[in-house]
């Protein structure tokens, strides 16, 4: 292929793709595409259709509808072993009694690729994964974390033109994913290879992306930055599903200087900067993070009792109740732990709170 597609098109391209299983609709007219080099994250709860996307594009299923190009060139009817694609799945799944070498080979055998230039890919494979000269041990002399990054090591030999990973990490205990999560990515950035990660742990997409697809029952809900889909929420969904945050119903008495008043149902009233589409009247959602809730002993603050208080080491997480709602807050303890039945005053600024319409769209 020549001329300027070449550079121009996306590494890899879906457009309005869809997969049934039987009747069963997993995947909804998805479209994404992908810059060359980026990580991209899916991030949903499960079923949500993280792994039938990457099994799609990998050729393990059939779309029911649309198309998927990876470096330009339409792929969706490409047999398996013709895409030039790595997997990486929870699992691992590395050849038992393989050793090291020879399952890391085994993609570059199955290309015909000429025996010491295999020898050098193996070993610049293993030097990558930080792993050298254990081309001969087994798989089972190795620790979980060291499995995965062989797992990543034969993934990358081959070159492929983009990484697909399923829940790497997932198999990890909690420090070594911590740990393999950090290393996977400087990983990445070196190699420069264009990823797709699947996750239902926000922590990591939060962590790892350049992107985060968030997705809800086959459909994607937002797609952004970590920043933009953390801070700034679309949906109802994408709002609950990110960190902890407090959903509160009410409507909109009135707007002046940029704020809206709202009346919480069965609640204080609440300021929330007002977003240009605010009208009085509107039935909205206020959303609010736990983090954002703060409480001290201020008397201009709105009144309010503790109800729980949970110690977590440097920070607290509290129930509070205030004029008949719930709040959640969640502290970093700096100066003093609330204790529960105690009364306290809840500060929550304007500009912190973000308006959802009655579909459950942010209101902009
Ligand atoms: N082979 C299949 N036949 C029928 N239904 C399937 C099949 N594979 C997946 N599904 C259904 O499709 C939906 C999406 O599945 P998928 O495996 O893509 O979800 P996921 O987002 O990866 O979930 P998880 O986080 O649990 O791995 C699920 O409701 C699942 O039950
Ligand atoms: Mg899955």
């Amino acid at each position: 292929m020549t001329g300027p597609s070449m550079t121009t098109a996306p590494a890899v391209e879906l457009r309005n793709v869809t997969l049934a299983y039987h009747t069963f609709v997993a995947v909804k007219d998805v479209s994404l595409s992908i810059r060359k080099g980026e990580f991209v994250t899916l991030l949903g709860p499960s079923g949500c259709g993280k792994t039938t996307i990457l099994r799609s594009i990998a050729g393990l299923v059939q779309p029911t509808g649309g198309e998927i190009s990876v470096a330009g060139r339409r792929i969706d009817n490409v047999p398996i072993h013709k895409r030039n694609i790595g997997l990486v799945f929870q699992n691992y799944a590395l050849f038992p009694h393989k050793s090291i070498f020879d399952n890391i080979a085994f993609g570059l055998k199955y290309r015909k690729v000429e025996k010491a230039e295999i020898a050098r890919k193996v070993k610049r494979a293993l030097d990558m994964v930080r792993l050298p000269g254990v081309e001969k041990k087994l798989p089972s002399e190795m620790s979980g974390g060291q499995q995965q990054r062989i797992a990543l090591a034969r993934a990358i030999v081959i070159e492929p033109d983009v990484l697909l990973l399923d829940e790497p990490l997932s198999a990890l205990d909690a420090n070594l994913r911590e740990e393999m999560r950090t290393e996977l990515k400087i990983i990445q950035r070196e190699v420069g290879i264009t990823t797709i990660f699947v996750t239902h742990d926000q922590e990591e997409a939060l962590a790892m992306s350049d992107r985060i697809v968030v997705m809800n029952k086959g459909e994607i809900e937002q797609l952004g930055t970590p920043e933009d889909v953390y801070r700034r929420p679309e949906t109802r969904f994408v709002a609950s599903f990110l960190g902890q945050s407090n959903l509160l119903p009410g409507r909109i008495t009135a707007i002046a200087d940029g704020q809206a008043r709202v009346q919480l149902d069965g609640g204080p009233e609440i300021i929330a900067a007002a977003p240009a589409s605010a009208r009085a009247g509107a039935a909205v959602t206020v959303v609010v993070r736990a983090q954002k809730v703060t409480i001290g002993a201020g008397s201009k603050a709105m009144p309010g009792k503790v109800i729980s208080a949970s110690y977590l080491g440097g920070t607290a997480a509290y129930f509070v109740e205030s004029g008949g709602i719930r709040l959640q807050s969640n502290a970093t303890i700096d100066e003093r732990v609330w204790r529960e039945g105690e009364a306290v005053g809840i500060t929550i600024n304007p500009a912190d709170c973000l308006l959802l319409d009655e579909k459950g769209d942010r209101l902009v």
